[in-house]
């Protein structure tokens, strides 16, 4: 067989090196434990950077997949196809936007956000606005659009130009006051910024943020697709607070696994888009919808939100119980959690982590991320705090 270390140098040889080292080649997935090619074995506690919401190989995905497979896996968007339709129905009722909302499907969340950026730049054209607004620490992804609303300089430079009128701001109340004119189109928020640490939003900011589009004529537009899909414990975290958006983003956890975004455009502005103002080739295909609408229903029929809410809960106490001094705090809602520690060693914590077989990640230098299947049990959460004590025990 071959070895773990001859996988990663040939991906290193043969691939981009736009991710630097493989920790390791993964081969096999069962529930929240992924195996590598040694056989070692994994907790998952970051589910693929939340996306694996049902955890791995479960056969409600397995069963979509394999079932669609056989029947339409892909046809053109010169047709429609019933998962498809149900599938734009079933996020229209789920994030609150039956009333008129129309859904337009992606492969990714970058695209969903880059769709997001139109539906922006159509409002702007219609009443001559030239501002977009996002927020320092937003991550949006990585395309030349998404990307010029992603606040990182480090991803940002070597890519300059950026598209012009996207300008950021921090986020607080009285940078959204100060910034707020006729001018602006549209402002971008993630309702929890994950990439940046799982930082949540100062309190009231997002009904101020209404209140400000609002009077100005200017489109919210929530980036859901780190929050979105039951990682919260709601459907949608716009709705853990009841501010709603004129549009949101989904993607990462909405098929738990195959590849899917969308954009959800509530009544407001759901007639921006018009034929062969936008389209894709494979974004709202049989195969992607279906798998969707199954991992979706699952997660409705199981009354799995409730597990999130229940062992996010479980997971904050059991961290903020251990008997570590590395700890600060733990933030964050249902099952997208960042631990803050006292010393900037989140990089370290989670290397050593992975090296005991628990997968977490540090998206800042204090900043551990836990985004781990919707369908976690006490036992995962319990293996969780004994590996993490060990990683966080550990001397630097
Ligand atoms: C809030 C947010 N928006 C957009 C993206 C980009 O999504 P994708 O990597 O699926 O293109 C991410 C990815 O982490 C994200 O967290």
């Amino acid at each position: 067989m071959m070895s773990d270390e001859n996988w990663k140098q040939r991906a290193q040889s043969s691939m981009v090196n736009a991710f630097g080292d493989p920790l390791a080649c993964m081969v096999r997935g069962e529930g929240t434990h992924l195996y590598d090619s040694t056989g070692k074995r994994y907790l998952d506690f970051l589910g693929g950077i939340a996306v694996n919401s049902l955890g791995h190989a479960h056969p409600v995905f397995v069963d979509a997949v394999a079932s669609q497979a056989t029947v339409l896996g892909h046809i053109s968007n010169f047709f429609v196809s019933p998962p498809q339709v149900e599938l734009a129905e079933r996020l229209l009722r789920l994030s609150g936007a039956e009333n008129g909302g129309k859904v337009f499907f992606t492969n990714s969340g970058t695209e969903a956000v880059e769709a997001g950026l139109k539906l922006a730049r159509l409002h702007a054209n219609k009443y001559g606005k030239t501002k977009i607004i996002a927020l320092e620490g937003a991550f949006h992804g990585r395309s030349m659009g998404a990307l010029s609303l992603t606040s990182k300089a480090k991803y940002r430079d070597p890519f300059a130009p950026m598209l012009p009128g996207v300008i950021h701001i921090p986020a607080t109340l009285d940078a959204l006051e100060d910034t707020f004119d006729d001018d602006v189109a549209a402002l971008f928020v993630e309702p929890i910024q994950g990439e940046a640490g799982v930082q949540q939003l100062p309190e009231g900011f997002l009904e101020r943020a209404r209140q400000l589009t609002d009077s100005h004529s200017a489109l919210l537009i929530f980036d859901e697709v780190q929050t979105g899909a039951g990682r919260t414990g709601s459907w949608f975290a716009w709705q853990l607070e009841g501010v709603k958006p004129d549009a949101l983003t989904a993607a990462k956890g909405l098929a738990g696994g195959f590849p899917i975004g969308a954009l959800v455009v509530f009544s407001s502005c759901a007639d921006l888009f018009y034929p062969g103002s936008h389209g894709t080739t494979f974004g709202g295909n049989p195969l992607a919808t279906h798998t969707a609408n199954e991992v979706l229903s699952y997660i409705e029929s199981e009354g799995i939100l409730a597990n999130v809410k229940a062992q996010g809960e479980a997971l904050r106490n059991g961290i903020m119980a251990l008997e570590s001094s590395s700890v600060k705090e733990v933030r964050g809602e249902g099952l997208l959690l960042g631990v803050e520690l006292n010393e900037p060693v989140a990089p370290v914590v989670a290397k050593r982590a992975f090296d005991k077989g628990l997968i977490i990640n540090a998206p800042s230098d204090r900043v551990i991320r836990l985004a781990p299947p919707l369908i976690i049990s006490d036992d995962d959460v319990q293996e969780f705090l004994e590996l993490f004590t060990l990683a966080l025990e550990e001397p630097s």
